[in-house]
């Protein structure tokens, strides 16, 4: 019914309003609740920004404790939830291991699942923050055939991550604050993106009124393919490829230009920034300094420097405006700080996730929500009549 428009991509259609997240692509602007993403990178901390994600204000230090206090007596998993981890293959993909550890958590928690009722959202909503870091311990730990470390709440959001993730029962491990603080910032650089393509999953999802753990699930999913999050890995494995192949820049840039099948400058373009990524421009000089802080310097920087070099003064990417994205070097910290790179989109998942929460209850609490339904133009047969099956 009506006139119906093409939009394959939804390059131009809008499909929401939203007082979350502001994007100036010409400029390479980015402002969560009107906040320059710079300072908040500088100044703030990843539950701070998550807080006000959530609630539209930066929160005050008794609110701030009071997030932080929820979230932490949330971080134990239902022990029947531990054998899933043992029932999936040890070279299982993390994301997969993700999204159904999240799924799962609908089963546990059914009283408190109603999307329309506020104060279960809310706890769903610290459930998730809580639990998803410990999952995504739990995801690494099983690829390497080591045991499952249970939580430990005396350690702040991103240091308890770091725990389960790399200690061991056997031997003392402490936290390494610079690590612990570079991740949290990293965090913050995701933590939101207006409607990218998770987010616009996790809200069409939750248009249906599926429930927050159901929506969240779908969102990792659409998460992990190499052109969203997915690239981060993708980088990673490009710039090693071309190690392996003796280091030539110009020849990769050249098969890209030529566009051979599936060889793409993984970590450039974007589809709203047609300047630098003002994530990437933060990921960029944080990556410099924490090779070398870490006394990790790696070759692979080296290769990373070049291709941006060649490609901003290339007439094929700056014609087609394609710049360096927040996916770019942010493989080359996350290598550096010790995770293997099929870990690096559950990364960006943890990082993720406030803004997804905070996109989704902004929908379920806007009047004018309506289920997602897109329409399309319908390119098959005509009517034709039935023919019986002998007949064929
Ligand atoms: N390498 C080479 N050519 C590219 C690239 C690239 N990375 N990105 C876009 N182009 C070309 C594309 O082939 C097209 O050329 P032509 O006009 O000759 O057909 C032109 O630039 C416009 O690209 P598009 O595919 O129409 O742009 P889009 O807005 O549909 O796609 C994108 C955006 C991010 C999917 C795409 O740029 C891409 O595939 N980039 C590589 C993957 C990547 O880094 N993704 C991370 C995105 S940022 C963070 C996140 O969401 O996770």
């Amino acid at each position: 019914t009506g006139f119906v428009t093409l939009d394959q991509g939804f390059v131009n259609t809008a499909s929401t309003t939203s007082s979350i997240t502001y994007i100036d692509g010409d400029a390479g602007i980015l402002r969560y609740r009107g906040f320059p993403i710079e300072q908040l990178a500088e100044k703030s901390t990843f539950l701070e920004v998550s807080y006000l994600l959530m609630h539209d204000a930066l929160p005050t230090p008794a609110q701030l404790k009071d997030f932080a206090d929820k979230i932490r007596v949330h971080t134990l998993l239902q022990e029947e939830m531990r054998s899933f981890f043992s029932g999936f293959p040890r070279d299982a993909h993390p994301m997969a291991v993700l999204s159904s550890a999240v799924t799962a958590l609908s089963t546990f928690y059914q009283d408190t699942l109603d999307p329309l009722d506020p104060e279960q959202v809310e706890i769903s909503g610290i459930r998730l923050m809580a639990k998803l870091p410990t999952i995504a311990a739990y995801a690494y730990k099983k690829s390497i055939g080591h045991p499952l470390p249970y939580p430990d709440n005396s350690l702040d959001y991103v240091e308890n991550f770091l725990r389960m993730t790399f200690g061991l029962p056997t031997v003392q491990y402490d936290v390494d604050p610079k690590i612990a603080k570079i991740l949290d910032m990293l965090f913050i650089l995701h933590a939101d993106h207006e409607q990218n393509c998770s987010t616009s999953t996790v809200r069409l999802v939750g248009s249906a009124q599926a429930n927050l753990f159901a929506s969240v699930s779908a969102g990792i999913n659409a998460l992990s393919g190499p052109l969203h999050g997915g690239a981060n890995a993708a980088v990673l494995e490009m710039l090693e490829q071309i190690r392996k192949d003796g280091g030539d820049v110009n020849a990769f840039v050249t098969r890209v230009k030529n566009k051979e099948k599936g060889v793409k400058l993984m970590g450039f373009g974007h589809r709203v920034y047609k300047n630098y990524d003002p994530r990437a421009a933060i990921v960029k000089k944080a990556a410099q300094e924490v090779l070398r802080s870490l006394e990790k310097p790696d070759p692979l920087l080296e290769i990373a420097f070049q291709l941006e070099e060649i490609a901003l003064s290339d007439d094929y990417f700056v014609s087609r405006k394609l710049y360096p994205n927040v996916d770019f070097y942010t493989g080359l910290i996350y290598k550096a700080l010790g995770f293997p790179t099929k870990m690096f989109t559950v990364l960006f998942a943890l990082g993720r996730l406030p803004g997804w929460i905070a996109q989704w209850s902004e929908m379920m609490t806007d009047p004018a929500t309506k289920i997602g339904r897109p329409r399309q133009l319908y390119t098959g047969f005509p009517e034709r009549d039935f023919v019986a099956i002998d007949k064929r």
